[in-house]
């Protein structure tokens, strides 16, 4: 295509200077037979710069003669200057257009802008012109015309105010370079489009509608432009909004995991879902992912929001509308729901601790048992605290820490139907470990009155809780104390190291190596 292209431009320009070249040629000899012609019919001799004289012999020319010997000789000069000129011009326009398409084929396109092309091919031509003119005219003198005419300057200024205004504003953007062609551009009050063509008057931008924006230098020179550069990964945003009872961890990882694997969607950043705001009709929620060709984001968000819609729908989380719930209070506590219950004593049974308890004792407790649902890092109870309470994993993971110098070590993880709390609850002492939800867990809570009076009505249960608070009680100690003891040695190694750091002895030697 472009190979096609170069050829009919080659023989075009083939052509056409051939041409003018060749009447340039004959040129000479038009004159020399117009002087002949001259010389024969009305005996004159005419010199190159127009002069006659008259020739042996011959009669002295009238005025009119002369005039019109004049015009013609005048003539020859302009036709002569104008086919010079449209030779300069083709041989520019020509080297131009190889200089342009070699310069696009080699770096980024459009990092040579036509703007550069023109003001170097006016140059061309007014330097080219004025040695043409005055090898025809070298009597008239050019310069003056241009340099001494302040009415002509004042009238081309302002003739040209509005161009040059452009100009210097195109120069302006070439030097800055703010945008290139192929990035994506949105000006306030204009559009967003697709830099397609940067000139010395204006930026053609192509928009998403497929319509071209034509914007003048100057008044982008005064617009706050926004620039997708089209070699950077740049970030869209989506919005929507679930309801109030739909899990926020779930919710984060199914969108993050709908629109990672999206066409256009850049694999280099992992998308971002973060709440926005807790609105007045749900969780508004906000999708941050990066696009490889930021071009076509219109696309890619509508993409995006469909995936979002099936990998919600798949998972029967709901989308948040605007709803106005009004709930009426009543006076009397609402007995729990059957399922609930049931499914709370369920758990209760499956407790390793609460095996000894009768059908009747595990109901009594499933009504005084409450469930809590925590995101993933929430404290369930700190370390040190007073605890009145003992819990039972439903769903997720849990995990026992203790602080180990910067840090928490984990000492125990947890998991459905396993419990945690027992001791402070049964020993009245603070509690022994911090206990962090690892995940989004549900935990049951029981409370010290809830569970007082199955203690009493069933005093083999607090026998088989006091062994297990003994054997984890025994692990902690031996968790903290092997800690301790680390920690003791770590200090020594510390001491060590700056005696002899400050006797200035290798960190190597010891007592019982001889000196070398
Ligand atoms: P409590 O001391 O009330 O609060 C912290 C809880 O962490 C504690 O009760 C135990 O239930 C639990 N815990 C302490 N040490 C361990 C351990 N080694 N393994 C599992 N759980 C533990």
């Amino acid at each position: 295509m472009a190979a096609t292209e170069l050829r009919k431009k080659l023989v075009y320009f083939l052509i056409f200077s051939s041409v003018v070249a060749l009447v340039l040629i004959t040129f000479p000899f038009i004159e020399e037979l117009i002087r002949v012609y001259m010389t024969e019919k009305f005996g004159l001799i005419i010199a190159p710069n127009g002069g006659v004289t008259v020739a042996e012999g011959g009669a002295a020319p009238s005025m009119m003669t002369e005039t019109t010997i004049g015009l013609i000789v005048n003539v020859l000069h302009i036709v002569k200057i104008l086919l010079w000129m449209a030779l300069v011009i083709s041989i520019v326009r020509f080297i131009g257009y190889l200089v342009v398409k070699t310069a696009y084929r080699n770096a980024a396109q459009g990092e040579i802008s036509s703007l550069i092309k023109t003001i170097l091919s006016i140059i061309i031509y007014i330097v080219s012109f004025f040695i043409i003119f005055q090898s025809q005219f070298p009597g008239v003198q050019l310069a003056p015309l241009f340099t001494g005419s302040t009415i002509i300057g004042i009238v081309v200024g302002l003739a040209l105010q509005d161009t040059l205004g452009n100009l210097f504003a195109g120069l302006a953007l070439q030097a800055d370079q703010p945008f290139q062609v192929g990035d994506v551009i949105a000006l306030a009050g204009h559009g967003t489009g697709v830099v397609e063509n940067v000139s010395w008057r204006g930026v053609k931008i192509r928009t998403f509608q497929n319509k071209l924006l034509l914007i003048s230098n100057s008044v982008l020179g005064k617009e706050s432009i926004e620039v997708a550069p089209k070699n950077n990964l740049n970030a869209r945003l989506v919005f929507f909004s679930t309801k109030y009872n739909e899990s926020p961890a779930k919710t984060a990882h199914v969108v993050r995991e709908a629109v990672r694997l999206n066409e256009n969607v850049s694999p280099k950043i992992r998308p971002i879902v973060r709440i926005r705001a807790l609105g007045t009709d749900g969780i508004d929620w906000e999708v941050k992912y990066w696009l490889d060709n930021y071009a076509s984001y219109n696309d890619s968000d509508a993409l995006v929001r469909q995936r979002i819609w099936y990998a919600l729908h798949r998972e029967r989380i709901e989308f948040a509308f605007p709803t106005r719930t009004i709930h009426i209070e009543e006076k009397v506590a609402e007995p729990l729901a059957e399922e609930v219950f049931n499914n709370i004593a369920e758990h209760l049974n499956r407790v390793s601790i609460f095996a000894p308890l009768s059908d009747e004792e595990i109901e009594r407790l499933a009504a005084v048992s409450v469930a809590k649902v925590y995101a993933p890092g929430e404290v369930i109870v700190s370390m040190g605290q007073e605890g009145n309470s003992m819990f039972v994993v439903i769903s997720g993971t849990v995990k026992v820490q203790i602080p180990e110098l910067s840090y928490q070590k984990t000492i125990g993880t947890l998991h459905e139907n396993d419990f945690f709390g027992e001791m402070s609850l049964l020993t009245g002492e603070p509690r022994s470990a911090t206990v962090v939800a690892f995940e989004e867990s549900e935990v049951l809570r029981i409370d010290k009155s809830g569970l007082k009076p199955i203690f009493e009505s069933n005093p083999v249960l607090v026998e088989s809780i006091s062994e297990l608070v003994e054997e984890r009680r025994a692990l902690l100690a031996a968790q903290i104390e092997a800690h301790a003891e680390e920690e003791e040695q770590r200090s020594q190694k510390g001491v060590m190291r700056s005696i002899k750091g400050f006797f200035g002895l290798s960190a190597r030697k010891t007592k019982s190596e001889p000196p070398a």
